[in-house]
């Protein structure tokens, strides 16, 4: 990946730091501890969430001229951890804390369902399905792009931490999402090329520039979730309310892309979710899910946690591309250089 774009002194004190233009980490810490007092809500920051992602990126396919040592540096994790902290702290204030189910395998799948039916958020999907313009189905891909591109990759991180009957149902549901052995039924690159389908650069965080925060944010967290083995059962309970409430939307985003005269390269990846995650969500809610916390009760909490955060800030991400599209605006950044590139 290439390196977004500063935006503000916490973001540009560390991709300095990462570019090798200054060895001064006292100075980036400075920085980011200084825009997280002075932050109003870390999940709208963009400064602090994209300076996050960037740091997570590490972990990942890395980030293009820094050199990768940075991945284990201690003064980088300690950058990293307080804008963490923050943001966890965050998460746990604003994140609506679900009923607790008996710790049995089938209470939790039931609780995960009717956690993820009764979710009212915005149905950006609907209006993809009824509404979106052809400029709009664009941008949808794109604010997607910054997960799909990575998709199932944070859940990952989770399998070894596992055992028993929730790695099985984790590696289960993994394996589907990594194509089951044919490297073009991967859905990171079935995504890729719905997006070569519209035109778009496929290219791995390619728009990393024109998404706002939140849309970092709903992706920071699973990185969070994933990369702290103290939170394996948020990354579970993510996973599940994600498989969850994927099904149905899959098919109305499917339904819009044909409307506007797409066809299999682009309907392709929503067409495959459809199917798959109507398996899938049995298996994270039941083995996955249920498993773990059978196996570890006192994980629950954060079970149903993981699911709740999944379902707010991914409510909030389509609440505000829907609130840019109904006010007549673009939800990125620069309309005109993402939708022409
Ligand atoms: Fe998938
Ligand atoms: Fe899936």
């Amino acid at each position: 990946m290439r390196l977004p774009e500063a935006r503000g002194n916490a973001s540009g004190s560390v991709f300095d730091l990462l570019r090798g233009n200054t060895t001064d980490a006292a100075e980036a810490l400075n920085g980011v501890t200084d825009a997280v007092e002075r932050t109003t809500d870390i999940l709208y920051d963009d400064d602090l969430q994209i300076a996050l992602f960037v740091l997570y990126e590490l972990h990942y396919r890395g980030v293009n001229g820094v050199d990768e040592r940075w991945e284990w540096d201690p003064e980088l994790l300690r950058i990293r951890s307080v804008i963490e902290t923050a943001f966890e702290a965050r998460l746990r204030e604003v994140v609506p804390v679900p009923e607790r189910p008996e710790a049995t395998r089938r209470a939790v799948a039931d609780a995960l369902f009717a956690l993820t039916s009764a979710d009212s958020g915005p149905s950006l999907s609907r209006y993809v399905a009824k509404s979106a313009t052809d400029e709009q189905l664009h941008e949808f891909l794109i604010q997607r792009s910054i997960y799909q591109l990575k998709e199932a990759d944070p859940h990952s991180f989770a399998i070894p931490r596992l055992e028993g009957v929730a790695k099985a149902a984790l590696v289960e549901i993994q394996s589907d999402e990594y194509g089951g052995g044919r490297p073009e039924r991967v859905h990171q690159t079935i995504y890729r090329g719905a997006m070569e389908g519209l035109g778009l650069d496929s290219e791995y965080g390619a728009y990393a520039d024109q998404v706002s925060a939140i849309t970092f944010a709903s992706t920071n967290l699973m990185s969070l979730f994933g990369l702290h083995r103290r939170l394996r059962g948020a990354i579970v309970g993510h996973l599940a309310a994600y498989e969850m409430t994927s099904s149905i939307p899959c098919r109305m985003v499917s339904t819009g892309f044909r409307r506007a005269g797409y066809g299999e390269k682009v309907t392709g990846y929503f067409d495959e979710h459809v199917e798959a995650d109507a398996v899938h969500e049995q298996i994270a809610g039941r083995d996955l899910a249920g498993g773990l916390v059978e196996a570890e009760p006192h994980l629950l909490d954060d079970v149903m946690f993981g699911a709740s955060a999944c379902l707010t800030v991914d409510g909030w991400m389509a609440g505000s591309i829907l609130e840019s599209w109904e006010r007549g605006e673009s939800s990125l950044r620069q309309r005109a250089k993402a939708v022409a590139a």
